[in-house]
């Protein structure tokens, strides 16, 4: 028993910036942005918190499955900063769609929708959920130095909700792991504990990109090719991949590797940049929505994020 996804649901904040609005902040342009990593705007939290974006994807995605919160046995969030340390991002939105099964968070970077899959996935397998709600939420634009062009232009904030019920659609799935503080990180939040001589490094993330570009390339590939082979199909039965929108030049390198057809491949990194964990899900939903899915197609995840982790899974779209 694994599950089957019966809803999806997303929401990006209200304020759109451009590119070219970028270029009034720090020294880039258009060009720059747009041939090295595809975005062309992103979405920024200003009046909205995480929560009231994740509400009204956890609601969109409740509404799509036909599913009332009260049926909910599990809510798990993927988000590496939610509006509290505690109470959970997972736990705030439960409270608002009146829900009352267990909730929690996890941070696996951008990885994060899939790992949460995957412990959604136990909870089918031991028979301790009959719905599950899988969130992933994330505000970059509160983690980046807005000084710093080498990443303010590259995130973007949104949300994403699916809802899963009993199935058998999850034909593989894989995570991986790779402890490394050095070429991606965000450091914590300071405290003002007065026996402590050393203040906190400067509080935003830091990218080392070509290391991670170079991980993310090679590991999209493996994880790919893995998983296909653990579900027993073959290139040619996948109707679309779902990349991690991080950079459409990963994106294109992992294609011609792969050898997967480019036209296979969905991507919306030109509305949203980088929104690490959601980036998957509002993929997710927007395919979803146009129509574009059919019962039966054949569907690849993968993303790679800080940690180092990676994720990828392959999922028959049973709707
Ligand atoms: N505008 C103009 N110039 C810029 C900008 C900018 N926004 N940012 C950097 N540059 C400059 C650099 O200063 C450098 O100038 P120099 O040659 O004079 O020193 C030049 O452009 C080239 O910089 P590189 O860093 O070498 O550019 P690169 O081609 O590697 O592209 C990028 C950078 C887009 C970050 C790429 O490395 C990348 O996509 N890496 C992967 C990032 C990624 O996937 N992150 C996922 C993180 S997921 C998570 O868990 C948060």
């Amino acid at each position: 028993m694994s599950f089957t996804i019966i809803g999806t649901g997303s929401k990006v904040p209200a304020l759109v910036k451009t590119n070219e609005q970028l270029a009034d902040l720090v020294e880039t342009s258009d060009e720059w942005i747009t041939t090295r990593t595809g975005i062309k705007q992103r979405h920024i939290c200003t009046t909205e918190s995480l929560a009231d974006i994740l509400y009204d994807a956890a609601a969109s995605a409740l509404d799509d499955a036909g599913t009332r919160a009260d049926e909910l046995d599990l809510i798990v969030c993927a988000t590496i900063r939610g509006d509290y340390i505690s109470p959970s991002l997972a736990c705030v939105v439960q409270e608002r769609l009146r829900a009352s099964c267990p909730a929690f968070d996890i941070n696996a970077a951008c990885t994060g929708f899939i790992y949460a899959l995957d412990v959604a996935e136990g909870y089918f397998a031991r028979k301790k959920a009959r719905k599950a709600l899988v969130l992933a939420a994330e505000a970059m634009s509160k983690t980046v130095d807005w000084n710093d062009r080498a990443t303010c232009v590259l995130f973007g904030d949104g949300a994403g909700a699916a809802v899963l019920a009993e199935g058998d659609d999850l034909l593989s799935i894989k995570l991986t792991a790779v402890g490394n503080t050095g070429p991606l990180f965000i450091p914590h939040v300071g405290g003002n504990c007065p026996f402590v001589a050393v203040q906190s490094a400067r509080p935003y993330l830091s990218m080392q990109g070509q290391d991670v570009y170079k991980f993310a390339v090679s590991s999209m590939c493996r994880d790919i090719q893995d998983v296909i082979k653990e579900a027993g199909i073959a290139k040619t039965d996948i109707a679309y991949v779902l990349p991690h929108q991080a950079n459409i030049r990963i994106i294109d390198a992992a294609q011609k590797r792969l050898k997967i057809p480019q036209y296979k491949y969905i991507s919306n990194i030109e509305k949203y940049g980088n929104t690490s964990a959601a980036s998957i899900p509002l993929l997710l939903d927007e395919a979803n929505r146009d129509g574009r899915f059919k019962c039966g197609d054949i569907l690849v995840l993968s993303a790679f994020g800080g940690g180092f982790t990676t994720g990828a899974c392959v999922i028959r779209w049973n709707r």
